[in-house]
């Protein structure tokens, strides 16, 4: 079986690249979930059709369809190929000031659309200072409470992903993601969501990822930068099928 291994790549890669990551993985028939910048959806679909291999967008508009200007709604994103969405990423929350109230319209626009999302929660450094890492990533699950129970059951996975962590080389050690995941299920068996399964992210390496993985509340990983090439990619699935 094995745990989730789920790779962002961000706004990294060109069409080429994107493609050869992507079809070596299927060769191998991993299940890893794939999230490529939106204009690869396409390309990558193509290079993982008929394997195990899962693809997802980087974000989605709150929006149906209509004007619009730059957005790119849930159909559209499942018409590329997408099964899978993000939403609420550190990266999204503090770069475009979105709020809560934005990230629950997306999350209901993406089921809505035919998309599973996967919503992104975890604390600034300042906030682990001041004691307040649950309490906020609490109120960041909140959103959850807005859609349908059958709704809920339509979440893919919630990715803990301490901002102080990502990008930064330091991840949360096993302890910390362990604590925090512990929390996040307690708040998700609140809310009939149990079954949800409950991924780390940030700073994720192959010389890191066993122990985060041998965390019995760690489902699984989100991964950035050590998702862009084969190698380490593949090496951290390796461990994720341990
Ligand atoms: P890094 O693995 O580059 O820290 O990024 C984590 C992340 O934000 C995944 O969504």
């Amino acid at each position: 079986m094995g745990k989730i291994v789920a790779a962002n790549w961000k706004m990294n890669l060109k069409r080429q690249g994107a493609r050869e990551l992507a079809a070596a993985l299927a060769r191998d028939g991993r299940q890893a979930w794939l999230f490529p910048a939106a204009v690869h959806l396409v390309e990558v679909a193509e290079a993982i059709k008929g394997g195990k291999l899962q693809l997802g967008a980087q974000d989605v508009s709150p929006d149906r369809d209509g004007a619009f200007t730059g957005d790119l709604s849930a159909e559209m994103l499942a018409d590329a190929g997408a099964s899978l969405v993000l939403a609420g990423h550190s990266e999204r929350r503090q770069g475009h000031g979105e709020s809560s109230g934005l990230i629950a319209r997306k999350l209901k626009r993406a089921l809505q659309g035919g998309l599973s999302p996967l919503l992104c929660v975890g604390e600034t450094r300042a906030e682990r200072e001041m004691g307040h890492a649950a309490a906020i990533v609490g109120q960041q699950l909140s959103v959850l409470s807005e859609l349908s129970p059958t709704q809920r059951t339509q979440v893919a996975a919630v990715a803990y992903e301490p901002v102080w962590a990502i990008g930064t080389g330091l991840n949360a050690t096993a302890k910390q993601a362990d604590e925090m995941h512990r929390e996040v299920k307690s708040k998700l068996k609140s809310l009939g969501m149990e079954k949800t399964p409950v991924l780390y992210g940030g700073s994720v390496k192959a010389d890191n990822c066993a122990e985060l993985l041998a965390c019995p509340n760690v489902d699984g990983l989100l991964v950035g930068g050590a998702s862009l090439t084969y190698e380490s990619l593949a090496a951290i699935d390796d461990a994720a099928r341990k």
